[in-house]
């Protein structure tokens, strides 16, 4: 067999700057979202802690969110350039052609068809991988929305959903990866090094084998023919004016996205994945005690003698049992941050409590 060196334009550059924005949204939102949902895991915390933090992870999280929902926009700014003005006919979208020839390829795989059959310039295993994105990202913007929005969610809908969006965000992300690592790398990078995405040439063999019938239309110069320029020119008149009103609605929306309420990002506490271990009072030494009160700056809140310092509430002669004092101290409630055991260590913190109950 002679190979055909012809290469065959396959993605413009603007596709491709749409699918690398893809990738590093997709990617970091991937690293910094699923440290998140494993958090019990070691190699989460390790991941979080190389990241700067859980709060550092919780902001990136939102920023590449925010580039996804961007890109997002921007893609169907593009569609709807291919639509109203080019014209072209929408090659993504399934048709009951594409489920014959999955059903085709099964029989192939199995042995029973001699041949795969032809397919046209998306195949329906890419057509059903974009549709998984297109559905994917509607799903996790509308559960990302309730996430990040908690109170106004609640007040218009219901508290009860919140739980369901952080479950369904956290399960279509795991299936989206899942999807991305499995099936597009083995599809896309290993069974064939498809290159495509990144220089934008298709070479023959692969169009052969996975774009038959389009090869068929190239081949007798059944391809796309632009209109007239000045059609051209009137068309692109018109969308302009639409393109510039649907950017500003959308990037309104975007706008208000993120910044409805802060909610999600202020007050949730610190969570912190620092073992809380047992608090042995009687090796506690009140004398200890206020030494670290002061040293660690307790006092500039609760005040010198833990009276309390408004609004703060005093802590003198706690009522709350050491595990529970210690659990504050560590994870840090409201404004209060967090100290993690090289900060303030269990003995020091049995100190403290000691300290504070000898109070009067
Ligand atoms: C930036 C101010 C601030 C600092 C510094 C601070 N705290 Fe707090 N702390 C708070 C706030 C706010 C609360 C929330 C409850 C309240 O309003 O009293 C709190 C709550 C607590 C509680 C839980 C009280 C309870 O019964 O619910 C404990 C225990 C505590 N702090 C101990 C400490 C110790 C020990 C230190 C020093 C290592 C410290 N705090 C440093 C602001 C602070």
């Amino acid at each position: 067999m002679v190979t055909n060196k012809k290469a065959y334009t396959r993605f413009s550059a603007s596709d491709r700057m749409e699918h690398f924005v893809l990738i590093i949204s997709f990617t970091m939102l991937g690293v910094t979202g699923l440290p998140q949902r494993y958090g019990e895991f070691e190699l989460a915390k390790q991941l979080i802690d190389l990241l700067g933090g859980i709060e550092s992870v919780r902001v990136m999280h939102r920023f590449f969110a925010v580039m996804l929902m961007a890109v997002s926009i921007y893609h169907g700014g593009a569609v709807s350039y291919k639509l109203f003005v080019r014209r072209v006919r929408l090659s993504m979208i399934p048709s009951l052609t594409d489920l014959r020839h999955a059903w085709q390829y099964f029989l192939y795989n199995l042995g029973l068809r001699k041949e795969h059959p032809k397919m046209p310039r998306f195949n329906f295993g890419e057509k059903a991988e974009y549709l998984a994105v297109v559905w994917g990202t509607i799903l996790m913007v509308i559960t990302g929305f309730m996430l990040w929005n908690p109170v106004v969610t609640a007040r218009y809908i219901s508290g009860e959903v919140i739980p369901a969006a952080r479950a369904a965000h956290s399960a279509e992300a795991f299936l989206a990866i899942a999807a991305i690592v499995i099936w597009h790398m083995y599809n896309v990078h290993i069974k064939r090094f498809n290159r495509a995405i990144f220089t934008g040439k298709i070479s023959h063999e692969a169009m052969e084998e996975e774009h038959a019938l389009e090869l068929e239309d190239i081949e007798q110069g059944r391809v796309y023919q632009p209109p007239p320029v000045e059609v051209m020119l009137k068309r692109q008149q018109v969308f302009t004016v639409y393109a510039a009103m649907m950017t500003a609605i959308l990037a309104g929306g975007l706008v208000y996205f993120v910044s409805l309420e802060d909610t999600a990002i202020e007050t949730v506490p610190r969570q912190s994945f620092e073992q809380i271990n047992d608090i042995d009072v009687t090796k506690g030494n009140a004398t200890l005690g206020e030494i670290v009160w002061l040293e660690q700056n307790c006092h500039s809140c609760h005040g010198e003698t833990g009276e309390g310092v408004y609004p703060v509430l005093p802590l003198a002669q706690t009522t709350s049992d050491p595990q529970a004092f210690a659990i504050a101290i560590r994870r840090g409630p409201a404004d209060m941050p967090g100290y993690p055991v090289n900060q303030i260590s269990d003995e020091e913190i049995a100190h403290l409590y000691v300290w504070l109950q000898s109070l009067d």
